[in-house]
């Protein structure tokens, strides 16, 4: 890794579960901490300390969720597929500069950063949990080409058109819908024109599918704002006038998934 650490930021609760809005876009370039991971955050956002200490924030659910086999049964067997089909979107090898946008369970940043260095480029993952960046520092290699910082996805710490590439996987679905649309307005922000973006979420499945009818309320109990993102098109959250082209969409497992990706113009 380029860059390492835990980037440890104590949040009183109280504070945490305040920050119920988005912070503005930082003005100013992140600190290192002196372990290494830069920390632009600070504040943890209350949605994720209300609905998932359960998955993200406590560290026994660190301990409990970090299992390979347990992530793939969670997307019912789907975590390979639906990891190569966005890696293989972003291309087979990715010189220049990728922001993967959250960390992810799973092997999903590892194989990212192999696909980086065949291409001897750079991936920079950002997401507001240090417990995450620890965790995922522990599944990389010391040579992968990563940097990782403590960051809010809602106000990006990066400058305007700073990337080759962005790649988000199952963070939307996660977030309400202010943050939702923030964190896309950011991407666009963040990466250059003609730069690629890759999405993978939740979709509505189609209406033979059994999981249409039958896992929506099983997502709606512990993943609050998972519908949002069934019943629309994720187009429909980003900047009014957002300049994309080339928009594809792929669904996986019946429609249960979804893959979208777009370039910026
Ligand atoms: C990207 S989702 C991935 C979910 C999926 N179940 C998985 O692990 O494969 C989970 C990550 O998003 C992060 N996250 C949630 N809201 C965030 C935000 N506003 N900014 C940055 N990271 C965020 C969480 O801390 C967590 O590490």
């Amino acid at each position: 890794m380029l860059l390492n650490g835990n980037g440890s930021t104590e949040i009183e609760p109280a504070a945490a579960l305040r920050n119920d809005r988005p912070a503005a876009a930082p003005a100013q370039a992140p600190a290192t901490s002196p372990t290494g991971v830069s920390e632009a955050a600070g504040r943890i956002p209350a949605y994720l300390t209300k609905h998932y200490w359960w998955a993200y924030v406590h560290p026994k659910a660190v301990w409990f969720f970090e299992r390979q086999w347990l992530i793939d049964a969670i997307l019912w067997g789907n975590y390979h597929q639906l990891r190569d089909a966005a890696l293989d979107k972003l291309g087979p090898t990715l010189p220049g500069s990728t922001l993967q946008v959250a960390s992810a369970y799973g092997d999903f940043t590892p194989a990212l950063a192999e696909r980086a260095a065949a291409g001897q480029g750079e991936v920079d993952v950002i997401d507001v949990l240090p417990i995450q960046l620890e965790n995922l520092k522990q599944k990389l290699s010391a040579d992968a080409p990563v940097r990782l910082a403590t960051m809010d996805s809602a106000a990006l710490n990066f400058s305007d058109a700073r990337f080759d590439r962005a790649v988000l996987f199952f963070l939307l679905h996660e977030m309400p819908e202010e943050w939702r649309r923030r964190t896309l307005a950011e991407t666009l922000r963040v990466v250059r024109p003609g730069g690629r973006v890759v999405i993978v979420e939740y979709a509505r499945p189609a209406r033979w599918n059994p999981m249409r009818y039958l896992f929506a309320p099983i997502l709606s109990v512990l993943e609050p704002f998972a519908l949002e993102v069934w019943m629309h098109d994720l187009r429909e959250f980003m900047p009014a006038g957002a300049k994309i082209a080339n928009f594809e969409r792929r669904t996986f497992f019946g429609g249960l998934y979804q893959l979208v990706s777009f370039e910026r113009q």
